[in-house]
């Protein structure tokens, strides 16, 4: 049987816990000088992005290969692909190639979901529209647990665009599995609507980060603003209130972004550039996290193949 990844609500902290093991493990493999494993040689991977990404899409297609799969990379623009029949249509296409794994990333709510549907393989979620990043969660705990070496009982304070971000919801409700101890700081205008069923606090001042361990910066989410009023007078000025720079943060704390980074607005470059940033361990981390998912969301079928 095959498991499918579509929200961190999906695994319970026995599986997270299981996932940074096997992520140690892949780190290991990443420090070699052959980085590769045939734990999935003759599988098919399918990496269907019909979003914009960078590092999601390139850490999937390198996760697969270092673990001998076989892989596909489709890439479209959000424009050519609809929700309902069109949807439906490409993952009946791609099954008529017998994939083991879809990734996949799509700019409606509850795409990845409706995609298991109409396929035998596993589903990730590498994020539907402003819904969830479930793999962006996971390597963020990864990134805090190897820099920590614990999650339990760590203040994070996440700021920016609360209102658009996948990131935002899926982190939230990992950290807290994790026992971590989160706090949301931004603009009224950027928080969503019937928030407080999420049970978190939310600040509007950046002083509610002074007792943080960790401050997790979220990018302003502009293309999803669409027409609409935009939440902030302009970039310009929210970068002036919320903008953080090295003086605004504290000697012990560090400071993590699921990037793109966008210099200059919700950070200064310098800060980007200093030590206390972890956004370039996130990208390390989230290569060898996402080996572990791939591997974990075949572990049940390789298990009964073996028994086979
Ligand atoms: C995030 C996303 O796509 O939701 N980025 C990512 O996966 N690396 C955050 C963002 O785009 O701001």
């Amino acid at each position: 049987m095959v498991m499918h990844l579509l929200s961190i609500d999906d695994l319970t902290r026995a599986d997270i816990e299981k996932l940074f093991q096997l992520s140690d493990g892949f780190l290991e493999v990443a420090a070699r000088p052959i980085k590769k494993v045939p734990t999935l040689r003759g599988r098919t991977v399918i990496n269907l992005f019909l979003e914009p990404s960078t590092r999601t899409q390139s850490s999937f297609e390198l996760a697969a290969k270092r673990l001998s799969a076989d892989v596909i990379n489709i890439k479209g623009t959000t424009s050519s692909v609809v929700k309902g029949e069109s949807l439906k249509d490409t993952i009946l296409t791609l099954e008529s190639y017998r994939p083991d794994i879809i990734v996949m990333r799509h700019p409606q709510v509850g795409a990845s979901r409706l995609a298991t549907r109409y396929t035998k393989a596993a589903i990730v979620n590498a994020g539907d529209g402003t819904g969830e990043h479930p793999t962006q969660c996971l390597l963020d705990l990864y990134t805090i647990q190897r820099t920590f070496g614990h999650t339990e009982g760590l203040k994070i304070g996440m700021v920016g665009d609360i209102l658009r971000s996948r990131v935002a919801r899926s982190d939230l409700f990992g950290f807290r599995k994790m026992g971590m101890d989160v706090r949301l700081v931004a603009p009224p205008t950027l928080v969503p609507p019937g928030i407080e069923e999420w049970g978190v606090p939310i600040y509007h001042d950046l002083e509610a980060l002074e007792e943080v361990d960790i401050i997790y910066l979220l990018r302003m989410q502009l293309e999803r603003a669409k027409g609409r009023v935009p939440p902030v007078p302009s970039l310009r000025e929210y970068s002036r209130r919320w903008g953080l720079s090295p003086a605004k943060v504290k000697p012990g704390q560090r400071v993590m972004h699921p990037g793109p980074i966008n210099r200059g607005v919700e950070l200064s470059g310098d800060l980007a550039d200093d030590d206390r940033s972890l956004i370039l361990h996130q990208v390390e981390s989230g290569l060898a996290i996402r080996m572990a998912i791939l591997l974990w969301c075949l572990a049940g079928a390789l298990g009964e193949e073996s028994e086979a």
